[in-house]
């Protein structure tokens, strides 16, 4: 077993991940960063955005502007001080990025170009072209080299958070090139490992999106925020759950049924509000425009495809081809390669698709934990900007913002405890390993990893979808509580140590059903519509019972505890939630 010695170790090198390590090396050089990541930096899933980050950048827009989108398209589940905190900070984070060599598109005047953004009244999100995530990770990976003290763990996969008297110190891991154990000690910890979208089916989420992060939190007694809400994303590619960036739809794409008829303008979902009967339509927010397909599904106007999909068509024929290989490039090559169509002559075939998890690892608006000197950020983390439902673009820009205050606030309490007295850690560090020998030891079993993967993958999409009632979501509590009691029996077939991509989705798949259960049994509580979360048992929302956080509490190998914090609304009362041009 090795042991490292660290100040700050992070985990998780996409942008969340690589912004706090810079953060912290720029702060004290003195400091050693330990960036542990279960896979190369660039192979992060940050680089697999496409439409852009937000941030306001010139008039019209503004930043009270951005601030009411953003709460709004949260259904007013936003803590309002982080989202003051996140519109102010944003403009600064990609300018700074600029300067650091992201290749932003520019408009023929040489000024940063921006696009429309569903749920956002201005143009306001930078792109560079539809690969922005690709470039951003790029422009923070190559910063990140020039500090020495940033010592990368590049295939480690972090098992359990090591914690005493309150405070965190460190935390166990297994090296994958090796299989050896590792243990890495350091005062603060930052967890910035992405979403959980692979609790689901059917996902753009890359495979490795697996809650890794927010369950070793979870397990270490940290609460899950708000967990239920889960973002579908309007357009993904039928089969493979692929992104079609809502850029192309900010660009001027149309969805259409299979009539060929512009459905959106029939749709005033949920609170009596005009959208989109104005100008919204395919600008909506991400939220509506999905329960819209839901609505077209249930009324036979969908369209079949050969593999037995329904789909609806997002047309950017109008845009032509030059515009389209200069915008939006890698919407025709996944188009082409993954449907066989070219969308310079042909309506790609799209429909919703898991794409974000709202909620995640409790924070305060520093993004600190209730567990001493642990810090998250990103998608794991819930500081609360997203609330009930992020709007597109602002994500790619929370993880600069927050990154970036995750490495300050973790380089202070680095520097507060070096006096910190040596912690005997033995006992945990045998008990983390001995999950992995025991796992490794099993070699008979009637579980396979498939097999429940497949089973809690079902649940999930079957309870806590687009839409979500009582009896489902009840139904999947138990029968997750019995996926968990089954995956203590759980058997792999390979013993080796290098690469063991068995053992790794193994432990991949213990974490995503701790996560899969608190949420359907957040889901379950929530009794109201709200943003993603929409009950047909409760269609309404009601701020009165249910205008609060939901905090879920591990209960080991029992059922979560879920519990309420207040929402900081500290200075836009709730209301309609409008599109279409009328919000202020
Ligand atoms: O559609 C997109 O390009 C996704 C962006 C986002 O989730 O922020």
């Amino acid at each position: 077993m090795q042991t490292f010695h660290a100040d700050v170790i992070i985990v998780g090198a996409g942008g969340a991940g690589l912004s706090a390590g810079i953060a912290v090396a720029e702060q004290d050089p003195s400091l050693r960063v330990a960036l542990v990541s279960k896979v190369y930096p660039m192979r992060s899933h940050t680089v697999a955005a496409e439409g852009g980050a937000a941030a306001v950048i010139r008039a019209p827009d503004t930043l009270e502007d951005h601030f009411r989108d953003t709460v709004s398209g949260g259904d007013w589940l936003c803590d309002q001080d982080a989202v003051d905190l996140f519109v102010a900070e944003a403009p600064k984070a990609l300018t700074r990025l600029e300067h650091w060599g992201c290749p932003w598109s520019r408009a023929e005047d040489g000024r940063v170009q921006v696009r429309s953004f569903g749920g956002m009244k201005n143009e306001r999100t930078w792109f560079a072209a539809d690969k922005s995530g690709f470039h951003i990770l790029h422009t923070l990976f190559q910063t990140s080299q020039r500090f020495p003290s940033i010592q990368r763990f590049d295939e480690v996969y972090a098992l359990d958070l090591l914690v005493a008297e309150g405070a965190v110190g460190g935390l166990t891991g297994l090296s994958m090139q090796t299989g050896e154990a590792m243990v890495l000690l350091a005062p603060s910890v930052i967890i910035a490992t992405g979403g959980a979208g692979r609790v689901f089916p059917f996902t753009t989420n890359g495979a490795i999106k697996t809650g890794d992060g927010m369950a070793m939190a979870y397990r270490a007694g940290v609460a899950l925020k708000d967990i239920e809400f889960m973002q579908y994303h309007p357009t993904g590619l039928p089969g493979t759950g692929i992104l079609i960036t809502e850029g192309a739809r900010g660009e001027g794409g149309i969805l259409v049924n299979k009539d060929g008829y512009r459905y959106l303008q029939d749709y005033n979902l949920g609170p009596p509000d005009p959208w989109p009967r104005r100008k919204a339509m395919e600008m909506g927010p991400r939220d509506r425009l999905s329960q819209a397909f839901w609505h077209e599904q249930k009324k036979g106007r969908t369209i079949k495809t050969s593999a037995g999909d329904d789909v609806v068509h997002l047309d950017i024929r109008k845009l032509g081809e030059k515009f389209i290989d200069e915008r939006l490039p890698m919407v025709r090559e996944l188009s082409r390669a993954y449907v066989g169509v070219d969308p310079v002559v042909a309506p790609i075939p799209v429909r919703p698709v898991v794409h974000y998890t709202m909620g995640g690892i409790d924070t305060n608006i520093d993004t600190a934990t209730d567990l001493a000197g642990l810090y998250a950020a990103g998608e794991c983390a819930c500081v609360s900007i997203n609330g009930a439902n992020r709007l597109g673009s602002n994500s790619l820009t929370e993880i600069l913002v927050f990154g970036t205050r995750a490495g300050l606030q973790a380089a202070d309490r680095a520097r507060s405890q070096v006096d910190r007295p040596a912690t005997n850690w033995d006992a945990q560090i045998q008990a983390s390993f001995g999950k992995v020998s025991g796992l490794m030891a099993r070699t008979a079993g009637n579980e396979s990893i498939v097999g429940l993967r497949g089973q809690l993958h079902g649940l999930m999409e079957g309870a806590a979808g687009i839409y979500r009632e009582d009896a489902p979501l009840r139904a999947a509590c138990a029968e997750i509580a019995g996926l968990r009691r089954r995956y203590r029996e759980l058997a792999i077939s390979d013993h080796s140590k290098v690469f063991n991509t068995q053992l790794f989705q193994a432990l991949e798949l213990g974490a995503m059903l701790e996560i899969g259960e608190a949420m359907v049994h957040s889901a379950l509580a929530r009794r109201e519509s709200r943003g993603a979360h929409q009950r047909l048992d409760f269609p309404q929302r009601d701020d009165v019972q249910f205008l609060h956080h939901s905090i879920a509490r591990s209960g080991g190998q029992d059922a979560p505890s879920i519990e309420h914090k207040p929402v900081n609304i500290s200075r836009w009362p709730p209301g309609e939630r409008v599109y279409g041009g009328a919000a202020k």
